[in-house]
């Protein structure tokens, strides 16, 4: 009987396994390949002349890089780790392996067919993060629908009453982008200032109520296995959980701040990005405070420096757009580079490093394969220097670029006070672009086959 039980066991560790190596690997891909377009987006600005067909236009390059980097790399490789949280936390088989596979070939196929379509000029117009022409649109929400309902029949199958604050936040933020997603197809609302309103909803909701709290979720499932001490606060985690819940839906017309939206939505949107201050805080300050006192085995883990550097994007980034929706500083910083800057330290710093940091501490746990410190080593650095030399010269060009605009100078003034930080964000991005290779051949070590090294792994502890 225990003999049938172990080999069970097994048969899910492989099939999960096998699973998560698959998302692991496809998002891997997505991020080399989108990564590779923004770079050479980067080098048009500081070389206009560079790949002038239209197949490599800025115009179709730019959301090649935005929607892959969104739905393809982050959104299948947090969807992939999620699955595994899940079984994790709630000592239980993915509900179903197949309908696993089946949501990952439609990620796949809907972000191959965006790719195509936006590469040849068919799109949804200047929607931003949501170009792709409907009915790709309509794939993608199907993924996320097969993902939600694995998700949330997984955790129903779990052995204890409690759910941990792991599925919490990634089970909110499922069902939210799916509401989500559902309001953006509405016909009503695709023309006039439905449009604006609904756009800005879009958008920061995209990432506030989808990577956000997948990325939390993680977070609250590998800080505390790769610390082997709880979370600092579960009553800190749920305050965060529930603030983020009512004052994200609100915020989104701060993209819109100036515009033709009404004055009132405006200001509550600038007042509720106020009120975000509460759950990055909490949530932030949780995170730093269960890493206390243990800053020397943060240091010498592979994972734990790419977790850290996610919770400052997060607490750094998000703080940062707090600043940003004022009135008297969007003046300055709107449609200006800065925004660019603050785009990638949270995507980037918070989002990717948190992704990055959640893989190197589940996969080798799952494979038994760990990647060199040495070689994870130079993934964080290259990554980390080109990020902060990307967005330091983003921030202060953006800066100049925004005081030259309300000085009344000619625009061309401005494209040449930037011309220098456009050059350094190349730069930046060269690094962050080979660190992305190092990444991918660790990921390859790490998914194939051979012998078994477990002793490299990192000590996980066994509770949740
Ligand atoms: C080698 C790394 C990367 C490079 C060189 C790069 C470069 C760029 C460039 C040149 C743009 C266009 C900016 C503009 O229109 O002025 C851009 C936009 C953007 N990228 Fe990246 N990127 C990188 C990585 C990423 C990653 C990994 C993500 C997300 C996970 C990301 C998310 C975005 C977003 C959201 C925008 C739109 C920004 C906005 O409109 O404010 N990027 N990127
Ligand atoms: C929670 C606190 C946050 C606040 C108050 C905030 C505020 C803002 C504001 C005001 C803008 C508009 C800038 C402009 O157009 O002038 C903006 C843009 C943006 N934010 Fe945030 N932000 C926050 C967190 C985040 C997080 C956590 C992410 C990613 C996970 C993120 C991703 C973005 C992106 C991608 C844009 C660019 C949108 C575009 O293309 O126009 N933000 N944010």
């Amino acid at each position: 009987m225990i003999a049938r039980s172990v080999a069970l066991q097994d048969e899910d560790d492989r099939e999960i396994t096998s699973l998560l190596g698959a998302y692991i690997a496809f998002a891997t891909g997505w991020l080399v390949l989108s990564t590779a377009v923004g770079l050479i987006v980067a080098f048009k600005f500081a070389y206009p002349e560079f790949l002038t067909s239209p197949y490599f236009s800025f115009g179709r390059l730019r959301p090649i890089h935005t929607n892959d980097t969104f739905y393809a790399w982050a959104s299948i490789a947090l969807v992939g780790l999620v699955f595994y949280v899940a079984c994790k936390t709630c000592a239980t088989r993915l509900y179903s392996i197949k309908l696993g596979w089946v949501t990952l070939a439609l990620f796949n196929v809907a972000a191959a067919l965006g790719t195509v379509a936006l590469d040849l000029g068919f799109n949804n117009g200047d929607q931003e993060y949501r170009e792709w022409i409907w009915w790709i649109e309509a794939l993608l929400l199907i993924a996320i629908l097969t993902a939600a309902y694995n998700l949330i029949m997984t955790v129903a199958r779990r052995k204890d009453d409690d759910i941990y604050l792991s599925n919490w936040y990634t089970m909110g933020g499922i069902i939210w982008t799916l509401i989500l997603s559902t309001v953006a197809f509405i016909p009503l609302y695709q023309y006039g200032l439905g449009q604006v309103a609904v756009q800005g909803f879009f958008m920061h909701n995209a990432v506030g109520m989808w990577f956000t709290p997948l990325t939390l979720g993680l977070f609250y499932y590998v800080l505390p296995k790769l610390l082997n001490r709880p979370i600092y606060s579960y009553a800190l985690g749920v305050l965060a959980f529930w603030t983020n819940l009512v004052f994200y839906p609100i915020i989104g017309a701060h993209h819109f701040i100036f515009s033709p939206l009404p004055w009132w939505l405006q200001t509550l949107a600038i007042v509720f990005s106020v009120a975000m201050l509460v759950p990055v805080w909490a949530g932030s300050a949780n995170f730093l405070l269960t890493m206390r006192g243990r800053w020397e085995q943060v240091r010498r883990s592979y994972a734990l420096p790419f977790v850290f550097v996610g919770v400052l994007g997060y607490l750094l980034g998000s703080t940062q757009g707090t600043f940003e929706a004022f009135r008297s500083l969007q003046a300055v910083w709107h449609l200006t580079n800065f925004t660019v800057g603050h785009s990638h330290l949270t995507m980037y710093t918070f989002i990717t490093f948190g992704i990055w940091g959640g893989i190197y501490a589940l996969v080798p746990r799952a494979t038994g394969r760990a990647p060199s410190l040495t070689l994870a080593g130079l993934h964080f650095w290259l990554a980390t220097v080109g990020m902060a030399i990307y967005i330091l010269a983003l921030s202060i060009g953006g800066t100049i670029q925004g005081l030259v605009w309300m000085s009344g100078a000619p625009f061309i003034d401005s494209v040449t006070a930037i011309a220098p930080d456009w050059l350094w964000r190349s730069i930046g991005g060269s690094l962050m672009f080979i660190s992305h290779l190092v990444f991918a051949w660790n990921v390859w070590f790490m998914l194939s086959g051979g012998e078994r090294v477990i002793s490299r792994v990192e000590p996980i502890s066994e509770v949740a």
